[in-house]
């Protein structure tokens, strides 16, 4: 079966650079407040993840909408809607997807975009669902145009399109697919294509979680690691957990191994704060990069408004990253607001950085 496109792809699918550029930082090697999964994570955090909907805390809007989604295919035995969820890393965007396949009975496939580079690789995965299957694609916003283009008909009439042939002999042959159900995920909503945007039915943001929400989690991580752990101790790690979860369990995970070495093994307040300030991690969840940017925008541009391309310069991270995992927590926080002459920094930034806050009547706030 052979498969081509007329169309010349292009050497950059929606124009970004492939791969994010190797920051120029590292104040020390493995950063614990990332909030992508290290290499070696993926396996540890299997055991933890949560696989129904009710062990599924927090994010009430988007289980609100996907319950009613839900009941509402199962009553009319029907496949559940095409589903893009998106929403920076570590928030339980993968998760929900797994979730999702378990509560409606159905099986799962789970790919990433730049695993889909070729025609066939996507045609492959379609042609072997069966009816209800969840198709998860991770980085959708990197599909190339060919296999963005397989998947219009795919989504909206169950059908793929096969180009058979070269030159004048060239025909389109249909092939009927199961009815499926295409969950994305993505970091970057707006670098989606709208004819890809268009083909969801349900489009939801994942937010950034609450303390309570996430010591809950730290709560549940702790029973599922069998690790004593006191309520104000989750705490402790959920404050430092820039609002997502899967720090929230990396750092569980962390003051485990000092409350075992070091004491009787319980996780209590102080157990807590003394494990995360050894491993330097700011009681607000502030690592290098962020403090470096607060205090760039401070000591050297009093304040703001300063421009990111400055900001990304100052720190060596990219503005997309920037953008996309730094600045979304500082706003979150209330350490840092957007205006249209740039970033500013906030009175509680000045303040938790230990700088004096600027006199109102100068402040450029
Ligand atoms: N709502 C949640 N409740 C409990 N644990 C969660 C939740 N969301 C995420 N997690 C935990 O965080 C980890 C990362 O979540 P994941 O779904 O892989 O994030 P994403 O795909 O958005 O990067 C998972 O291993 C899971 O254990
Ligand atoms: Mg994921």
């Amino acid at each position: 079966m052979a498969i081509i496109s007329s169309k010349k792809q292009p050497p950059e699918p929606n124009g970004q650079p492939k791969q994010r550029r190797e920051s120029a930082k590292a104040p020390s090697k493995e950063n614990i407040l990332q909030p992508e999964a290290a290499v070696d994570e993926g396996k540890q955090e299997e055991s933890i993840r949560p696989q129904r909907f009710a062990d599924y805390i927090g994010q009430k809007d988007l289980k609100d909408v996907l319950d009613i989604a839900i009941k509402a295919a199962k009553s009319r035995g029907e496949v559940l809607d095409h589903l893009l969820l998106y929403g920076p890393p570590g928030l339980g965007k993968t998760t929900m997807a797994m979730i999702l396949a378990s509560e409606m009975g159905v099986n799962y496939k789970i790919t990433s975009a730049p695993a889909l580079e070729r025609p066939r690789d996507i045609a492959g995965l379609l042609v072997n669902l069966k009816p209800g299957d969840i198709l998860f694609v991770d980085e959708i916003h990197r599909l190339s145009r060919m296999t963005e283009e397989i998947l219009y008909p795919a989504m909206e009439d169950y059908r793929l399109d096969i180009t058979i042939g070269k030159g004048s002999s060239t025909r389109i042959r249909s092939v009927p697919l199961a009815k499926f159900t295409l969950v994305g995920a993505t970091t970057r909503v707006g670098a989606l294509t709208s004819p890809l945007r268009d083909r969801f039915g349900l489009v939801q943001k994942l937010r950034f979680y609450e303390v309570d929400e996430l010591s809950k989690i730290v709560l549940r991580s702790a029973q599922l690691l069998q690790t004593p752990v006191t309520e104000d101790g989750a705490t402790e790690i959920a404050r430092r957990s820039r609002g997502t979860p899967r720090i929230a369990n990396r750092l569980l995970k962390r003051v485990r191994d000092y409350a075992e070495v070091k004491l009787s093994g319980e996780i209590t307040e102080s157990v807590a704060s003394e494990a995360l300030q050894l491993f330097q991690v700011d009681p607000c969840g502030l690592d290098w990069t962020d403090r470096r940017m607060l205090s760039v925008i401070i000591e050297q541009f009093n304040g703001g408004p300063v421009g990111l391309e400055t900001i990304a310069a100052a720190t060596g991270e990219d503005t997309q990253t920037i953008e996309e995992v730094y600045e979304p927590y500082l706003m979150q926080i209330g350490y840092l607001s957007r205006t249209p002459r740039g970033r500013v920094a906030t009175k509680a930034a000045y303040k938790h950085l230990g700088f004096k806050p600027p006199n109102e009547q100068l402040s450029l706030l």
